[in-house]
């Protein structure tokens, strides 16, 4: 069985990934958002898939969610790690940290939630308890410690509908409601993995504080600029965890 990474806003590609082929997969529920890329990072095989398509034009509430999880576990893959920008919301959570969230909070609507809908001959509840799988997060710590790469070690995710960002009252609800960083792809994903009986794991990287916690407007430049160097730290992850798995 394989492992798979799909990237997020920022990681379109994995600088150290040594590609040796891309696969086209079509999948019942549509396309990917992109090919599968196949390749070797520090030796270890492992496929990537960039999120929001390799040109970065599919918007969060666009992605095929259900056609790329489909893919992947298609192609055998058991392990994925999902890179996602955030918002900050906990002060642990400044532009440029990392966390491996254990907890989601979702607040997405409209999207295709659930491959369990169509031609059933049973009505299908996953255990969703915890989100993200305990022992694929336990991999991301300790591949962190021995890289020594500061992250957060648990927090709560809330997912948002986007792709506007969020206004300040939202996330003073959503920091309310207990979320740490505030995301708008990390669900119906985590869901779908799930149902797939895809071990699932988050590496959320903080690209700006959220609305109203860190001035009064939110520019994307300096998101730009802190993903541009935050992603250093994650592909420096990758690279620790990959070989471990
Ligand atoms: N909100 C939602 N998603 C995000 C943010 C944010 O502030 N920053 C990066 N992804």
């Amino acid at each position: 069985m394989s492992v798979a990474i799909i990237g997020g806003t920022g990681l379109t590609s994995l600088r150290n990934l040594e590609i040796t082929h891309r696969e086209v997969v079509n999948t019942p529920y549509g396309e990917p958002s992109g090919p599968v890329t196949h390749g070797l990072l520090e030796g270890h095989q492992v496929m990537f898939l960039a999120r929001h398509g390799y040109g970065h034009t599919i918007p969060p509430h666009r992605v095929n969610y259900r056609a790329n999880l489909w893919a992947l576990r298609n192609l055998g893959v058991d392990r994925l790690i999902a890179v996602a920008a955030v918002g900050g919301i906990a002060e642990e959570m400044p532009p440029g940290a990392l966390a491996i969230p254990d907890q989601i909070i979702d607040y997405t609507w409209g999207r295709h939630h659930t491959l369990f809908e169509d031609d059933l001959t049973h009505v299908t509840h996953i255990d969703f308890s915890h989100p993200y799988e305990p022992a694929l997060r336990r991999e991301l710590l300790q591949g962190a410690e021995r890289g020594s790469i500061p992250v957060m070690p648990a927090g709560t995710y809330g997912a948002t509908q986007g792709p506007r960002l969020e206004t300040a009252a939202e996330i003073r609800r959503l920091r309310r409601d207990g979320c740490d960083m505030v995301g708008m792809t990390g669900m119906p994903e985590a869901a779908l993995a799930r149902e797939l009986d895809i071990r699932y794991a988050a590496v959320a990287v903080c690209a700006n504080w959220a609305a109203g916690l860190g001035g009064d407007s939110i520019s994307m430049d300096d998101i730009d600029q802190t993903l541009k160097a935050a992603m250093e730290q994650v592909r420096h992850l990758l690279a620790e965890v990959i070989p471990a798995l």
